[in-house]
């Protein structure tokens, strides 16, 4: 990627401050426009966008990084709680903390304002190698396939995940059309087992097997966008019901801080190899 649209690509406004944001930690109101296909600018809502965590402005990361091809480790968080900032969210933030390094680009977007449509199961992806709605989806199918790492956050409702997040899984199906009936590839060969996973989640009620029927969906979504089972980490914290109650649990955070560093040095050393 050359420098130029690396720029464009994390340069975003914050829509508190109306400044260039370039720091993860210290602005949780960024936004930024994306262009769309047809080349419209759309600003995203609150929240969304893509964030550079790292301290210090854009000009000091390319001081650091002096080469003309800047070649940054895609991060893609997907928070499926509709709670905004709760239990589930507050986990990821901490797992992209633990990630927060110049090499590290995130984007996080939260599912409740992301436009994401349910499936209307038309099948149409299997001869359109497409999805026939136009919705958020749009940007996320190929961001989903150029990230290097995918996150995906979810509460437990009524023992299973969010139907945000179950929305999102469920227009994945277009990579399965792409691979099993169109017998295309839906990452090329050379970045397979270069992409890791990561699930997130949280439960009200003190249960050990809170989380079970939740992780059939997620495997497969891993599956379809070519993320192997061994290749997804997860951490689910139960007996967090109220807003915040994550941040009393007493190992949540650094646990999730520890898994954020853990995955980023898998991750640099697959893209290595
Ligand atoms: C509609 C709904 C259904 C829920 N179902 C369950 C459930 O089946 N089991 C459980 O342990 N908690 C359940 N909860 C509680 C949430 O999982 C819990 O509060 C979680 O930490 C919320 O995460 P969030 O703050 O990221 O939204 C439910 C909450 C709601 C609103």
């Amino acid at each position: 990627m050359q420098k130029d649209s690396f720029f464009k690509t994390i340069v975003g406004r914050c829509c508190t401050c109306t400044g260039i944001c370039c720091c993860y930690s210290s602005c949780r109101n960024y936004s930024r426009q994306v262009t769309t296909e047809t080349g419209e600018k759309t600003p995203l809502p609150d929240g969304q966008g893509r964030v550079a965590p790292f301290f210090g402005s854009i000009q000091s990361f390319f001081m650091t990084h002096d080469k003309d091809t800047v070649m940054p480790i895609k991060v893609l968080a997907f928070a499926g709680s509709p709670r905004r900032h709760g239990n589930s969210e507050t986990l990821m933030d901490w797992v992209l903390g633990g990630m927060a390094d110049p090499e590290v680009m995130i984007e996080k977007i939260a599912l409740t304002d992301a436009n994401i449509n349910p499936c209307k199961g038309c099948n149409a992806c299997e001869k359109l190698n497409k999805c026939v709605q136009r919705d958020g989806m749009d940007i996320y199918h190929d961001r989903i396939i150029d990230a290097d790492v995918i996150l995906l956050s979810s509460p437990i409702y009524c023992m299973g995940i969010a139907s945000q997040a179950k929305a999102l899984i469920d227009r994945a199906q277009v990579f399965r059309s792409r691979k099993y009936v169109l017998k295309l590839p839906v990452v090329p060969t050379d970045r397979k087992g270069k992409r890791l996973g990561v699930f997130l989640a949280s439960a009200g009620q003190n249960w050990d097997h809170v989380f079970d029927a939740a992780i059939p969906s997620v495997k497969c979504f891993y599956h379809v966008i070519d993320i192997r089972d061994a290749d997804i980490s997860y951490l689910m914290i139960n007996n967090v019901d109220e807003k915040g109650a994550i941040d009393l649990n007493p190992t949540a955070r650094a646990d999730a801080e520890k898994l954020g560093k853990t995955v980023l040095a898998e991750i640099r050393k697959r893209l290595a190899a």
